[in-house]
């Protein structure tokens, strides 16, 4: 597994993390805590440690399930990362979305993201948490004044490392001028890539790590998903544009195109998937869900450089199947 930094914080990662989204259940049809609590396992014990969670997954079930995960493992070969300013206890900050009965706001006061550190803290089970990010991206509180209270919590010890998550340029620039970024957490796969014109170019510039979301678009990447899967209720995929049976066909035959790289690197489809996202320049680590052992130890397996010579020809399939 090739490892790398998290821009300049000096905090070193495995170019492949644990997602955590899925385990929280919730947009995901539920989870089950046993398969949960093992694929974290598996996935720690195959050298990822490495996990990317966040309070608003299940509402607190995802890090709590991390927490139970991660007890009494070796903390100093672990980095945690959680997020704040998803709130679905207030109504400070503006509403943007309802589930589960839940409404939920972007709220970035220094109030909540401070109450929310401890609340992570607390269901983690750690002492300090590595890399804290900003969720979503709250436009009624100067950024200002979140990252003013992000620094503190650092200077606290409570945190040690600041990112943001769904961040524009110019909303990044603003953190920037208040204290260091260290990454930028941002949708990415060969079917999402919306921020290669700025955002990667960006952030390679200031040296702030690209941690990349959703790299196997939330399973469809892995070939697995066949245009008849029923997905069950309360989960996300089903109805989804991108999960329609044709659109699922025409991924398909696009990975089919891939079979001759994939077997000549020894890789599986959900590997290459990965492989291709972290090779991309700019990229430092693909953050990928897993529910189960054995999706756990596959991903472990896409910790791979590939040459600029297959991404290259991966990209001329890409853009000839339109998908
Ligand atoms: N900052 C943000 O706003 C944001 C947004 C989204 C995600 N994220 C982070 O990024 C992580 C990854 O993104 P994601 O969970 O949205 O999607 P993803 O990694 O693109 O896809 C994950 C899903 O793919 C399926 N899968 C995984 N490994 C597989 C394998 N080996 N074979 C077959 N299927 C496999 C699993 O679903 P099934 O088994 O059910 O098919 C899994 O839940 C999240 O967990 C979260 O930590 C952050």
């Amino acid at each position: 597994m090739i490892r790398r930094v998290l821009g300049r914080s000096g905090i070193e990662v495995p170019a492949v993390a644990i997602g955590t989204w899925a385990i929280g259940g919730t947009w995901w049809g539920g989870t089950d805590q046993a398969d949960s609590i093992a694929a974290v396992r598996a996935a720690l014990d195959a050298g990822i440690g490495f996990i990317d969670t966040a309070p608003i997954y299940g509402f607190g079930r995802s890090e709590e399930i991390v927490g139970r995960a991660i007890a009494g493992r070796d903390r100093s070969s672990l980095v945690v990362a959680t997020k704040c300013g998803l709130d679905w206890e207030g109504t400070d900050g503006p509403f943007f979305f309802e589930i589960d009965g839940r409404r939920v706001h972007r709220n970035l006061r220094p109030a909540r993201i401070r109450r929310e550190v401890e609340d992570s803290l607390r269901r983690l089970g750690v002492d300090s948490i590595d890399l804290i990010q900003t969720h979503w991206q709250d436009p009624t509180t100067p950024i200002a004044e979140s990252m003013g209270e992000l620094v503190r919590l650092r200077d606290e010890g409570k945190v040690a490392a600041i990112g943001v998550s769904n961040a524009t340029t110019a909303q990044m620039n603003e953190y920037l001028s208040v204290g260091p970024l260290a990454s930028n957490q941002a949708k990415y796969s060969m079917l999402d890539r919306g921020i290669e014109a700025a955002d990667l170019p960006f952030c390679r510039d200031r040296d702030i790590a690209v941690l990349a979301y959703s790299p196997l678009a939330l399973g469809l990447l892995t070939g697995t998903v066949t245009a008849d899967r029923v997905f069950g209720a309360g989960d996300q995929r089903r109805g989804h544009r991108r999960f329609t049976p044709e659109n699922i066909a025409a991924v398909n035959a696009l990975l089919v195109r891939f079979d001759a790289l994939r077997r000549a690197h020894g890789l599986t489809m959900t590997q290459l998937a990965i492989a291709w996202t972290i090779s991309r320049p700019g990229v430092t680590t693909a953050l990928v869900g897993v529910r189960t052992p054995e999706q756990a130890r596959e991903m472990a397996g896409g910790g791979v450089v590939l040459a600029p010579a297959d991404l290259a020809a991966m990209d001329a399939m890409i853009a000839e199947a339109g998908v």
